[in-house]
């Protein structure tokens, strides 16, 4: 039987999960794939710290080199977090013949290019399943399943944090604050959580699997990402009146002239199979020209679904499946900008409730081009503005935000910044 020797890179939530799943399953690994799993060294920052019970504590130092430079360490599982620091171990793994699995999203949306070349230079692989969608085998199903494939679409709910808060409001009225310290509880949450209600770890995630599908470099900057810090329980409370779902939704299309690369709060028709996606679920929707379109769903945050996914990458490491590296198309196009994408519209203005309000409003969106497909607006109960809710039907989200500008420019009609949320059906 073949042993493998790990040094796991930090142990956090989720290194603490692969240790006691590999403790637990380690006899079953063995009759299963022929293969002894033994994490032999676990780098931390403080050895002295209390963990938990099941920890061979005699396993664990503060020096990195301990693992790097071991050699009869097999296999680097880096789950420090962070983008420099994580670098410089994945790129030293390398160095000294070690190759790597991840969970590290940062890491590869900010830094892939240059891990990807080190490692195709040193011919090391690098394993990052965990990085997208938790325990949802995601970059298996593109590098194995969905092979045959251009892959031209990927919508995606991606941040389990932002689902499940997004959940939370819209089916129980629970407040933003109070769904956000409840993700963190279970684990879902980022260590710094604007990450996650920023949109930046969608982002990081989005970025990943446009790369790998599309064979297209994608500066992570030209990512557009907006999170769900602003979106109220009025949004989504005006979303249903109308049937919609708002969810936090990371979208990349590759079209002739450009790529689309954006995360962002989304509209999504009730009868959307997205829309059904609730808590801390993740769903990732591929279209491919060969195999149309494929649903992958499943827990997308939690030690134990990125604990799955590390553990699957160990386990094909161990198989001597490639982790084959994202592939450079000869043809690279550029990621668009935001202003030039074309997109249905939720607009709720708060106005005064005046003669003409509607009329000098729907004025300028029509000289912009804009036409509503749909209005709601409540009558006032108490103070001087009443909400005013438009639907908008395809318009450009250059002219749609000079349209909003310039509306809210006006004093005498709006009293606060018009809420814009895109619309994808
Ligand atoms: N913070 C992430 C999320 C964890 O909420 O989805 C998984 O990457």
């Amino acid at each position: 039987m073949r042993r493998v020797s790990i040094g796991l890179l930090g142990l956090g939530q989720i290194g603490s999960e692969v240790y006691r799943v590999i403790s637990r399953k380690r006899s079953l690994f063995q009759k299963r794939y022929d293969v002894r799993f033994d994490i032999t060294k676990i780098l931390v920052k403080n050895t002295k710290k209390k963990r938990f019970k099941s920890l061979d504590s005699k396993l664990l130092t503060s020096k990195p080199s301990d693992v790097l430079k071991d050699p009869s360490i097999d296999l680097v599982i880096e789950l420090v977090g962070g983008v420099a620091l994580a670098k410089k171990f994945v790129l030293e793994a390398f160095r000294n013949g070690k190759d790597v699995v991840t969970a590290n999203k940062a890491l590869l949306a900010e830094e892939g290019e240059s891990i990807y070349k080190e490692a195709k230079k040193l011919g090391r692989q690098i394993f990052f399943e965990a990085s997208v969608g938790g325990g949802i085998p995601v970059i298996k199903s593109l590098r194995e399943g969905l092979a045959a494939n251009h892959i031209h679409s990927i919508l995606g709910i991606i941040n389990g944090t932002s689902n499940y808060i997004l959940t939370q409001m819209s089916q129980h009225g629970v407040d933003f604050d109070v769904a956000l310290q409840e993700a963190q509880a279970k684990g879902y949450a980022e260590l710094d959580p604007t990450f996650d209600i920023e949109g930046v770890d969608a982002a990081h995630k989005i970025a990943i699997l446009a790369r790998y599908s599309f064979e297209q470099k994608i500066p992570f900057k030209s990512v557009d990402c907006e999170g769900i810090k602003h979106i109220s329980q009025h949004d989504i409370d005006f979303a249903k009146r109308f049937g919609y779902s708002i969810k936090l939704l990371a979208i990349a299309k590759k079209q002739k002239d450009g790529i689309e690369a954006r995360v962002q709060p989304t509209l999504l028709p009730n009868n959307h199979i997205l829309a059904k996606v609730d808590g801390s679920f993740n769903a990732i929707l591929f279209e491919g020209d060969e195999v149309g379109e494929v649903l992958l769903y499943g827990k997308g945050a939690g030690p134990e679904p990125t604990a799955s996914a590390v553990l699957s990458d160990v386990i094909d490491w161990a198989k001597g499946i490639r982790s084959n590296l994202p592939r450079t198309s000869k043809s690279q196009v550029k990621v668009k900008s935001i202003s030039s994408i074309l997109s249905r519209y939720y607009l709720r203005f708060s106005v005064i409730d005046k003669p003409g309000t509607l009329s000098y409003i729907s004025g300028i969106l029509g000289k912009h081009n804009v036409s509503i497909s749909n209005v709601i607006q409540t009558e006032k109960k108490s103070g001087t503005t009443v909400p005013l809710i438009l639907l908008t039907y395809k318009g450009h989200e250059a002219d749609i935000r000079t349209a909003v500008k310039k509306i809210d420019s006006n004093r005498s009609v709006i009293r606060e910044k018009t809420r814009v949320i895109r619309i994808e059906s």
